[in-house]
């Protein structure tokens, strides 16, 4: 059974539940054999390669270590979700500081161990802010890292199907834009329910009152998910970013991408290349 490719695909925080799961993931896809596992932590690591090895994927080359070096020499992707999680109590912003720290040596490690890497997630939060952390220290182009918001969007789809009563896939094109914390702006703009746009719908079969309610269980999404579960979210985080990281590998179009923000940051970073922000904007 064929690959998408034969690059090698690095997951830092692999010991993490986010990071543990994306490796499951991105074998189960078949985006590429040779993966490569990274965390400080070793006694758990090793227990994730076990767990992998004993999934018996077929052609799969799992490689583990706690050398950052190794991990990233001749790494092609990179996805990290390297870093604490919140926990119950907690916003995004209150890992800043030390995650801020992880997103810098982060960067620079690129930067000295694979600095023709293709594409690189940042999946740790707040995951803006340490993506573009990395983003500076690592030296790429800004359509080189993309960091993970995409949760917003889908949360907003499942809560408009839940609302209407309807398939989700029946929501189309939902989009929330700004930083993937507290502030972020849920709009209606975008959305189509079953064809119809959201905003054409709001005040009428759909209370304004009602809108802003969802527009709430949007934003507190992830502290729900701590309060069911009494941990950060892991399952929808890990398939999202190994989505979009198969889209830079040369898979589908990552179909949740915030195009507002991404082109800020690319105004904001310019490279001089227009092409970048194409490639970005087809395969992303
Ligand atoms: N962007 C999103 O949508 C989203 C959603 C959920 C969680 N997250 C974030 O993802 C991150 C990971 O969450 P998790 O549930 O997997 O946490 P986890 O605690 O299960 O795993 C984190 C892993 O990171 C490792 N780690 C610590 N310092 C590191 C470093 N300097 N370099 C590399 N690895 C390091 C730890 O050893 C651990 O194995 C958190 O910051 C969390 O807030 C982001």
């Amino acid at each position: 059974m064929d690959f998408v490719t034969n690059e090698k695909l690095t997951i830092v925080g692999a010991a993490g539940m986010i990071g543990s799961n994306m490796a499951q993931t991105a074998l189960m896809m078949r985006l590429t054999p040779n993966i490569c596992l990274y965390d400080p932590y070793g006694p758990a690591l090793e227990g994730v390669a076990e767990e992998l090895y004993h999934c018996a994927f077929e052609g799969a080359n799992i490689t583990w270590t706690t050398d950052i070096r190794e991990a990233l020499t001749d790494a092609a992707y990179v996805v990290s979700s390297g870093g604490a999680a919140r926990k119950a109590g907690m916003t995004r912003e209150d890992l800043l500081k030390g995650n801020a720290q992880i997103a810098e040596q982060f960067g620079k490690d690129i930067k000295s161990y694979c600095p023709d890497v293709k594409h690189v997630v940042v999946v740790f939060n707040p995951a803006d802010i340490t993506g573009l952390i990395a983003l500076i220290y690592a030296g790429l182009k800004p359509s080189q890292v993309s960091t993970l918001a995409a949760l917003d969007s889908t949360r907003l789809r499942s809560e408009l199907a839940k609302y209407f009563k309807i398939s989700p896939d029946e929501i189309r094109n939902c989009r929330t834009y700004g930083g993937h914390g507290e502030q972020m702006a849920v709009f209606a703009s975008t959305t189509l329910v079953a064809g119809r746009p959201l905003s054409e719908l709001i005040g009428k079969e759909m209370p304004e009152g009602d809108w802003a309610d969802l527009q709430q269980r949007v934003i507190q999404g992830g502290k729900h998910i701590i309060d069911l579960r009494g941990r950060s979210s892991f399952q929808s985080p890990a398939y999202l970013s190994i989505c979009m990281i198969a889209a830079a590998m040369g898979g589908k179009p990552f179909e949740y991408r915030r195009r507002v923000r991404a082109q800020r940051r690319i105004q904001a970073y310019p490279d001089g290349d227009g092409d970048h922000h194409h490639e970005r904007g087809r395969r992303l």
